[in-house]
């Protein structure tokens, strides 16, 4: 696993896409802050740098019929890491994670097309660690934050381990 950390880019989705092909299988994509972070439906994810984290997995298997679920898998592993918070996260379909019906975290999932063939998926994350109000507020759907539901600031380096190791230890039977 390669790891490419960024203090500032436009989106760590567009990064990975814009050179998928010069990039490894497993390469993680993490930068502080993004100017131009994106969600689903073209929606804007605020990308702020305050200690959350936005953050892209490359991902070029073999078998390509792992990448049919790798976008629950992948709100199941950060609700698990959630969980050893002492939290307890829900998955809302497709594939939000919510703490007390508000949303912590969202995941992007782009298919790359070579020849016609899908030869891999940039899977992006973001996760509300350390938000605060004032930009919570700018969400404009009910939405938290780990340290607020906790009152404490989250270690982002270690939430960051704990969530890496738990998609990579299972990712080849997801
Ligand atoms: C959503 O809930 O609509 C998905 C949000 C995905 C946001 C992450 S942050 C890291 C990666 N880069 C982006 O521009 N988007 C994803």
């Amino acid at each position: 696993m390669k790891i490419l950390k960024f203090d500032c880019i436009d989106s760590t989705n567009t990064y990975g896409k814009s050179n998928f092909d010069n990039l490894d299988d497993k390469t993680v994509i993490i930068s502080d802050e993004q100017t131009q972070g994106r969600g689903r439906f073209n929606r804007t994810w605020i990308s702020q740098d305050c200690d959350n984290i936005y953050l892209s997995l490359i991902l070029k298997p073999e078998k390509k019929d792992y990448l049919a679920n790798l976008t629950q898998y992948m709100s199941v592993i950060a609700a698990k890491t959630i969980e050893t918070y002492n939290v307890a996260p829900q998955i809302k379909w497709p594939n939000d994670v919510m703490i007390n019906n508000k949303k912590v975290c969202g995941i992007l999932c782009e298919g790359v097309i070579k020849n016609n063939k899908l030869s891999g998926v940039v899977l992006g994350i973001g996760i509300n660690l350390n938000a605060n109000e004032k930009i919570l507020e700018i969400i404009n759907k009910p939405a938290t934050s780990l340290n607020i539901e906790l009152e404490q600031k989250i270690d982002k380096d270690l939430f960051l381990k704990k969530f890496l190791d738990n998609f990579f230890e299972n990712y080849e039977n997801a």
